[in-house]
């Protein structure tokens, strides 16, 4: 068996146990909310790590991509929705090619302009896609505001060659919420949006199925608000610092972590490992910044990055030697795991094996 002091550096660790832990932990919350759970795989890109979701009672997978939604469905995955607005005709073939192959293939949408383009593919090939529309709960990314959904959703359903199955959001400004009652605020006023939302969709006529919501630090309390069906969080299977920061979870709930070597200890009051933007990114810690990472058990951080170098500001005199090894929480897990070909699924010191990040690099 080989152990984690066997890997060449910098390497990406998955703590298998955390992991379970955190997989089932929100399989249950759904369950006890009565909400179907979707989880969004942009965070892991990992077929098994799907796998281990969809077995705890996932009902299918959220993804941002329709290439990465192509990876799940070659695995075998059956129920896949692409959570982004999908426009243009090369991608209206590529989701044309999936519904052939999928039992459910759902498509994000922001406006009649893009829906109509998977529409006319749909219609021409006598398919119908089962679409949802975008609503902006308070991120201002993409999607529609509440006000304007009713006329938006009009407007889709009269569209041939698609079905609106439903509304979904990301309140992803949860965030930048400065305390975790500040997220809990994002995440009632983002499962009651939507639920408003809803109701006054069927008011006016239009059978919607599915009241999506989603992000890991609202996932608890938005899913919890009456009227809301799915839920969709990504990175609560592995967490991150900015999780932790966020009030989210607790460092020992954070999956995911960068094994490196301290390369150089050329001052007193700086250490250097091999790992820079090209394995944690260059992503800020939210909801403040702070450094590029902390190193397990050490109250120093990484504060400073270029492309292979992560430079350590030492705190109060603490030792760093040339050729030691050590593990660092990155801000964001869902970016660390686009820059990396493999992890590593370890379990204490033990390495279990390796697992291929199968979607990562699928930018179309
Ligand atoms: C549309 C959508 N749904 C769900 C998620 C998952 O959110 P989180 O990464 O906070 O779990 C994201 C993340 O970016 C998203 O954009």
């Amino acid at each position: 068996m080989r152990r984690v002091h066997d890997l060449e550096t910098p390497a990406v660790l998955v703590d298998l146990d955390v992991v379970e832990s955190n997989i089932a932990r929100m399989a249950e919350r759904a369950r006890a909310s009565g909400v179907r759970l979707r989880p969004h795989a942009k965070t892991h890109k990992v077929v098994e790590i799907a796998r281990r979701q969809v077995a705890a009672g996932a009902v299918g997978l959220s993804l941002a991509k329709t290439s990465e939604a192509e990876v799940f469905a070659d695995a075998g995955f059956e129920d896949l929705f692409v959570a982004y607005p999908v426009v243009g005709a090369d991608k209206a073939r590529r989701l044309l090619a999936l519904a052939e192959r999928l039992r459910r293939l759902t498509g994000g949408v922001d406006s009649v302009e893009g829906a109509s383009t998977l529409a006319g593919a749909f219609r021409a090939a006598g398919r119908v896609l089962d679409v949802m529309l975008k609503v902006d709960v308070g991120f201002h990314r993409v999607g529609v505001p509440p006000e304007r959904a009713l006329e938006t959703a009009r407007r889709l359903a009269d569209l041939p060659g698609l079905r609106l199955r439903g509304i979904f959001t990301h309140a992803g400004q949860g965030y930048h919420a400065e305390t975790p009652e500040g997220v809990r605020e994002v995440a009632r006023h983002e499962g009651r949006t939507m639920a408003a939302v809803a109701d006054e969709l069927r008011k006016a006529g239009l059978a919607l199925e599915e009241v999506s919501v989603g992000s890991t630090p609202t996932a608890r309390e938005a899913m919890a608000q009456a009227g809301v069906t799915e839920c969709r969080p990504g990175n609560y299977v592995y967490h991150d610092g900015t999780q932790v920061a966020l009030g989210t979870c607790a460092p020992s709930d954070c999956a995911l972590t960068v094994l490196a070597t301290v390369v150089s200890v050329s001052g007193a009051d700086r250490a250097v490992v091999d790992a820079g933007s090209k394995t944690l990114s260059s992503d800020p810690l939210r909801p403040r910044p702070g450094g590029y990472g902390q190193l397990a058990g050490r109250r120093s951080r990484i504060q400073r990055l270029s492309e292979e170098h992560g430079v350590i500001v030492v705190e109060g005199g603490e030792p760093f030697r040339v050729g030691e090894r050590v593990r660092i929480l990155p801000n964001h897990a869902c970016v660390v795991s686009n820059l990396h070909d493999r992890v590593f699924g370890v379990r204490g010191d033990a390495v279990e094996g390796e697992m291929k990040v199968a979607a990562r690099g699928r930018i179309e």
